[in-house]
């Protein structure tokens, strides 16, 4: 299962989700963080936890290569930027579930809305397409 972050709002939590998702997941099976955020918080996080995790900000990179790391491992957690960007569709074009962190504030609720928005794009053109 690929499971993605995104959110076009800095500072949401998804690094945070990201990480400890991860964490609970490793105790259960085989997890891969790809960090395509390019402050790379999640890669130096997952090195003091010693969890596999991969740099991977290239949308078509992402789009190639997250179904093959979803055949190698039983989950892929992918911490997106906090931009609304080609890397951020990729994501959300390649992802079985994604979470969208927000916090409470009439502004990141506005934000998060354009998040929301192009994940119901991605949807609408992913159903019945799966390759
Ligand atoms: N549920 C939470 N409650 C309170 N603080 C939180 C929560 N989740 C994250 N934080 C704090 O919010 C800050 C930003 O979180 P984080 O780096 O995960 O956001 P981000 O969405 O990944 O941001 P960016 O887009 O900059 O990568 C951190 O200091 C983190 O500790
Ligand atoms: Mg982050």
């Amino acid at each position: 299962m690929i499971i993605g972050l995104t959110n076009q709002k800095g500072g949401a939590g998804k690094t945070t989700v990201a990480g400890h998702l991860a964490y609970w997941l490793s105790q259960r099976g085989t997890v891969i963080v790809v960090d395509a955020d390019a402050q790379q918080s999640s890669t130096n996080w997952m090195k003091d936890l010693k969890l596999p995790c991969k740099t991977m900000i290239d949308p078509d990179d992402l789009f190639d290569e997250l179904p093959t790391l979803a055949e190698q491992y039983a989950a892929v957690v992918v911490d997106g930027p906090g931009s609304l960007s080609e890397t951020t569709k990729a994501i959300l074009s390649r992802c079985d579930l994604a979470l969208v962190p927000c916090k409470p504030a009439g502004l990141d609720m506005h934000s998060t809305s354009k998040t929301v928005r192009i994940l119901r794009q991605a949807r609408e053109l992913r159903v019945g397409c799966r390759m």
